[in-house]
């Protein structure tokens, strides 16, 4: 069955089950709207679920029998959410939830990892962990089997999944899911979290405003999604937002946003869209500024190559532990695309010019430095601190120009 058809099912028997209502509760008040779909088919369990699929089917028998088992468990795993570990998902500031085998799960509320009391999560057993795990990844439309045994997709919510299953991890199933916030942090409450010093505020709005192209830098987990949406949030609301990106993390507050995200190509590799493909297209798509999410492989060179051919504005996150480490990080992601040191460092320059730096300590997220990129003495690329933790850095007189003196 075809992707496009097995959507078209879903969403049909997703609206039967909504406008029907639960059949064994009645209908509770305020009537069936009250209810959003995922709680009606909640209640309805896997039997109505099934009789909805055969019933939106009916006569014609487009999927066969096969097809309406295979279309009754992606629905029911998209709608029953992340079982015994949806409570914590939903949690309000739970930002990390990870499984390691049925007896250890640990939480990040935004303070640091915390390990529950054992059985809190109720997990069960071993196998039932392993089928939640498969569940997970069925509701994201990909397979986790011995043949397949990792899986990192997107969940139906937005929650980042990654498992892994032994005998690759001895310990048991891995879960790790990666709650995203429904909303972007303005920029007033990351000074307020002290996660950006007052100060630095006006220059990050100049720079989003002035149409610098900026990179955000850090290490995982530091921020720097987060803090990409917030600055693309600054950005006028007159302009056109292409947000490129392998999965839709991105929420700036902004009101004109287009997103194309990447898409696994098949066992063997067929119906694959990259990175690299989806900058390109953008580029044909009137964009006002390319964003890619995570530059993380040969479409750096498409989105420098944009950068300097009149698409200003431009911005992306990079993996760097440190601010020194950006240029070599560059330089590394340049040269998967065949770029060489030299060729890339030239590109660099005139497309980026701004380094936004970010660091975790002891559970804190916090804007380390303002950076501005630039050649030095041999010509090699370097990341030239202009605000950082003790001031003013060298490379302020350039973040000046670029800011308008701010
Ligand atoms: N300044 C902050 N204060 C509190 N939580 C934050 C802050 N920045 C990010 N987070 C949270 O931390 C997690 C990781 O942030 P993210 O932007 O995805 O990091 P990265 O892109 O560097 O991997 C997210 O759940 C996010 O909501
Ligand atoms: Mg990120």
């Amino acid at each position: 069955m075809t992707e496009a058809l097995h959507r078209e099912v879903l969403d049909d028997v997703r609206a039967r089950l909504v406008t029907q209502g639960p059949r064994e509760s009645g209908r509770g008040p305020g009537g069936p709207g009250a209810l959003g779909g995922r709680e009606v088919a909640r209640r309805a369990g896997r039997g109505r679920l099934a009789a909805a699929v055969a019933a939106r089917e009916g006569p014609a028998g487009v999927l066969g029998a096969e097809g309406v088992l295979g279309v009754t468990a992606a629905l029911a795993a998209q709608i029953t959410g992340a079982g015994p570990l949806q409570e914590l998902v939903d949690e309000p500031g739970v930002t990390d939830v990870l499984v390691n085998g049925a007896h250890e799960v640990w939480v990040d509320r935004g303070h640091g990892l915390v390990r529950l009391p054992p059985r809190t999560a109720r997990l069960g057993s071993e196998d039932d962990l392993r089928a939640l795990a498969v569940r997970l990844a069925a509701a994201a439309g990909r397979r986790l089997d011995d043949a397949s045994p990792f899986v990192d997709a997107q969940l139906p919510d937005g929650v980042r999944l990654h498992a892994a299953l032994p005998p690759l991890s001895p310990a048991g199933t891995l879960l790790s899911l990666r709650v995203p916030r429904r909303t972007a942090f303005t920029l007033d409450e990351l000074v307020a979290a002290r996660s950006v010093p007052p100060a630095w505020g006006p220059v990050l709005r100049a720079l989003v405003t002035r149409r610098a192209s900026f990179l955000v830098t850090g290490g995982t987990g530091s921020g720097k999604t987060t803090v990409l949406s917030t600055l693309l949030g600054l950005a006028d609301p007159a302009e056109r937002l292409l947000l490129v990106e392998d999965g839709g993390e991105l929420v700036p507050d902004h009101p004109h946003v287009v997103r194309l995200v990447t898409r696994h190509g098949n066992v063997e590799g067929a119906g694959r869209v990259d990175l690299v493909d989806l900058v390109r297209q953008a580029l044909r798509m009137r964009p006002d500024r390319i964003v890619v999410g995570e530059v993380r492989g040969a479409e750096v060179r498409e989105l420098l190559a944009a950068l300097n051919t009149g698409h200003e504005g431009g911005a992306g996150t990079v993996h760097a532990n440190t601010a020194a480490d950006v240029p070599a990080r560059l330089e590394a992601l340049g040269a998967l695309a065949g770029l060489g040191r030299e060729a890339l460092a030239a590109q660099a320059v005139s497309a980026v010019q701004v380094v936004v730096h970010l660091r975790r300590r002891a559970g804190h997220r916090e804007m380390a430095e303002i950076a501005v990129l630039e050649r030095d003495e041999r010509r090699a690329l370097t990341v030239t601190t202009a605000l950082g933790p003790r001031g003013r850095g060298p490379g302020f007189a350039r973040l000046q120009a670029l800011t308008g003196a701010v």
